[in-house]
């Protein structure tokens, strides 16, 4: 597929990468221009744009960057063709992104996100740390493959993005529409803590509502003490800190 992704931090330049060497025809582009994007980002092929040129004539749209600076694609994204299938990666953390008053009184964030847009979007990659995502990859029907919940309102988008997760080396899981995709936010039982299929539906039930930004804040606070803020620890560790927080 033709696929274009915006950001190209830690978790866009690791599926410019993955897609990329899963033979998809890549674009992916930051806010600084294509000459500052890595060449690790590159490395299988993929081809460094402007954010504009990211997203002209691509099957599917990433986005993968904090929702501040959401504003600042906003008319490129919402004017898109209906069928494209735009796939957003994002989390909320208003330590990160500020505070955001719609959220804070209780929507879903990917809801807010596609009423922002004005347009369908899915919801995907956002409960997989990046260093789980770029070391944990396993081939389709291996006993130990993690799963990656999907949402999002319309089935073929859901599809594609469980297609593409696949081809990154993951289980997409269906979790339906994005009414429902609180049950993936920060501080959720699925959110990083890399389920294998047959156990994300149990997780994904289990998720209360009201105790997610109250974990999400605690686990912000425990990882920032323990490896520095923004550090990333193995992924192991990720995995282990989050199921003891949120499961
Ligand atoms: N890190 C993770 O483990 C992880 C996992 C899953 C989901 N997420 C979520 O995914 C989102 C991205 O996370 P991240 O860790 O990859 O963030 P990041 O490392 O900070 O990267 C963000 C990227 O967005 C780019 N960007 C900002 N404004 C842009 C614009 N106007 N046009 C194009 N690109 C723009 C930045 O460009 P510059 O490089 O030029 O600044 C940067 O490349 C966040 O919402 C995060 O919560 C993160």
């Amino acid at each position: 597929m033709k696929i274009g992704i915006l950001g190209a931090g830690a978790i866009g330049s690791t599926l410019a990468r993955t897609l990329a060497a899963a033979g998809h025809q890549v674009k992916i582009a930051n806010s600084r221009g294509p000459e500052t994007i890595s060449a690790r980002a590159l490395e299988n092929g993929a081809i460094a744009a402007t954010a504009a040129d990211a997203v002209n004539n691509v099957d599917v749209v990433i986005m993968s960057m904090p929702q501040r600076a959401f504003e600042k694609v906003r008319s490129l994204v919402t004017a898109l063709p209906e069928h494209t299938v735009v796939i957003d990666t994002s989390n909320y953390f208003p330590q990160r992104d500020g505070v955001n008053p719609a959220i804070e009184a209780g929507e879903v964030e990917s809801v807010w996100i596609q009423t922002f847009f004005e347009r369908p979007i899915v919801k995907a990659w956002n409960a997989i740390g990046t260093v789980p995502f770029a070391e944990n990859a396993l081939p389709e029907g291996h006993p130990d493959r993690v799963a990656i919940p999907v949402a999002g309102d319309r089935a073929h988008d859901r599809d594609i993005a469980i297609a593409l997760i696949s081809d990154t080396g993951f289980d997409g899981y269906d979790a339906g529409p994005l009414e429902d995709s609180w049950r993936q936010q920060p501080g959720a039982p699925v959110y990083c803590t890399n389920l294998r299929y047959s156990e994300i539906a149990t997780a994904l039930a289990a998720a209360e509502r009201e105790r997610l930004p109250k974990r999400r804040d605690l686990s912000v606070a425990v990882f920032a003490e323990r490896f520095g803020p923004g550090v990333n620890p193995d992924a192991a560790t990720i995995v282990r800190i989050s199921r003891a927080l949120q499961m």
